[in-house]
């Protein structure tokens, strides 16, 4: 009997140090290398949608996204943003009346002519609204923030565009009601708007230049 129950003490503890010895190491490198092919695999999949599903982007995973937009290395840690996020859909097509309003019907670059037009953040449902305190390192902060985020997003299949062209109409006289609802504090100016929502389009990758690479010997 005391033979019987020292060998299942022995097994036991042969099955223990199993998984606290070399196993467990192999399944870490294991999950490691997957880890990695996830990350590359989302940045090298990512792209600027431009056509969405109407329904806006939880709020829940929006705060994931912001979160990992505001934890972006930026030059001594200033945080030169500020950030706002309107998924109202009375909001973001106020704004895109006003500007409608201010551009020519026969401007071939006019966006009513697309039938698939919704809105002029690029037809996203929820647009992020970033203004910058101006220093050295701001714009480079910003678009930190916003590559984290956009990336962020991609991972839970939420598309997204960047977007600097409404920059001329947020800080035109027109909109002036629409910014100062945005509420940015004094000192901060309007930088860009990042449409995020789910995907109506599957875009190809745009060409990248690879002989701009060079490594130097
Ligand atoms: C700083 C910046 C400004 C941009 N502004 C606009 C814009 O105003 N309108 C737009 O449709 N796309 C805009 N884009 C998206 C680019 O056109 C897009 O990232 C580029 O063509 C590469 O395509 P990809 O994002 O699908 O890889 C902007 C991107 C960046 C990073």
């Amino acid at each position: 009997m005391n033979k019987i129950f020292k060998g299942f003490c022995l097994l036991g503890l042969g099955i223990l140090m199993m998984s606290c010895g070399e196993p467990k190491k192999e399944v870490s490198e294991a999950s490691m290398e997957s880890k990695e092919k996830i990350v590359v695999d989302n940045l090298l999949t990512r792209r600027s949608i431009r056509a969405y599903k109407d329904e806006a982007v939880p709020r829940e995973i929006m705060n994931t996204i912001l979160k990992c937009g505001i934890y972006a290395p930026n030059g001594m840690n200033k945080q030169p943003w500020e950030i706002r996020v309107v998924d109202n859909p009375e909001i973001l097509n106020g704004m895109t009346e006003l500007y409608l309003a201010g551009m020519d019907e026969d401007n071939p670059r006019n966006p009513k002519k697309d039938p698939n037009f919704r809105n002029m953040f690029r037809n996203a449902p929820t647009v992020v609204f970033i203004a910058m305190q101006p220093g050295m390192c701001s714009q480079v902060d910003c678009g930190l923030l916003a590559g984290n985020m956009v990336n962020a997003a991609w991972a839970y299949g939420i598309g997204s565009c960047i977007q600097m062209a409404p920059m001329e109409f947020m800080k035109s006289e027109e909109a002036k009601p629409y910014l100062e609802k945005l509420s940015f504090s004094e000192g901060y100016e309007f930088l860009m708007a990042i449409g995020f929502g789910y995907p109506d389009e599957q875009p190809e990758a745009k060409p990248r230049i690879k002989e701009k690479i060079k490594f130097v010997n």
